[in-house]
């Protein structure tokens, strides 16, 4: 089982890079390129965010972004995801095809951070949102939540600037912090305990979101004390 995936993967590698010395070089280079390209775009995101982190803290607000991470997808998911997309496996088509080799996750420490932060992102003149998933108003079935922004960020090179696609996932550390072992049930071979994890990560979810809610009530409760008392 274990041979046959690993050979499927270096066909798809094949695919993608070619077999012949000179092709495989000349696609490399192309691709390193493009990967510089969405590398960048997260640069100019992160700033974006880190800015708007600043600038709210400094107002004497507490922090609406508690972290941020990124990562640049890597080249095997990507091929994965343009054969199950039945899209060529090339590199114009990584470019055209996927919206998510960059990406952002931000995490926050409550939910109407989460919309803070979104809404500030979204409203930016150079930002062109593209998709929006709130999978918090309508979580998924699993009981996943997060806020999903596709967007285009232009990124300026030496001679020309490029619209390059990004990721941007918004949680709340509660919901991060399910989504982080929901995640592994994914590599988890099935067994019978698998619909029983399902069924008790899916409560969790509920446990976790109602918990987001009540924090967020308190907190509002004990600033309004705050500002009563002084
Ligand atoms: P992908 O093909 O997985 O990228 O999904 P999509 O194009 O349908 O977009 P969607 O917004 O549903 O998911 C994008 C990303 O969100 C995924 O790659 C995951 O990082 C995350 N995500 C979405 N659904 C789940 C989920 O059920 N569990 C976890 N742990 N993460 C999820
Ligand atoms: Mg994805």
């Amino acid at each position: 089982m274990e041979k046959t995936q690993k050979a499927n993967k270096t066909e798809l590698m094949r695919d993608f890079f070619g077999e012949d010395d000179e092709v495989f070089l000349d696609r490399i280079t192309q691709f390193n390129q493009l990967m510089m390209k969405y590398n960048s775009a997260i640069r100019e995101v992160k700033t974006k965010l880190e800015i708007l982190n600043d600038e709210l803290s400094f107002k004497g607000e507490e922090n609406p972004i508690e972290s941020i991470q990124s990562r640049i997808k890597r080249p095997i998911s990507i091929a994965q995801k343009l054969r199950k997309m039945g899209k060529p496996i090339t590199v114009e088509s990584v470019f055209e095809n996927l919206n998510d080799v960059a990406g952002i996750r931000v995490i926050c420490p409550f939910i109407e951070d989460i919309y803070q932060v979104a809404e500030m992102l979204i409203a930016q003149d150079d930002i062109k949102v593209l998709a929006i998933k709130d999978y918090i108003q309508s979580p998924k079935p699993n009981g996943y939540r997060s806020y999903h922004i596709i967007l285009e960020v232009p990124v300026f090179f030496s001679r020309y600037k490029q619209p390059m696609r990004v990721e941007v996932q918004i949680r709340t550390v509660a919901m991060d912090f399910w989504a982080s072992l929901e995640h592994q049930l994914k590599y988890k071979n099935d067994s019978v305990d698998t619909a029983q994890i399902a069924q008790e990560l899916k409560e969790c979810a509920d446990v976790i979101a109602q918990t987001d809610v009540k924090m967020q009530q308190l907190r509002h409760r004990i600033h309004n004390n705050l500002s009563n008392n002084s």
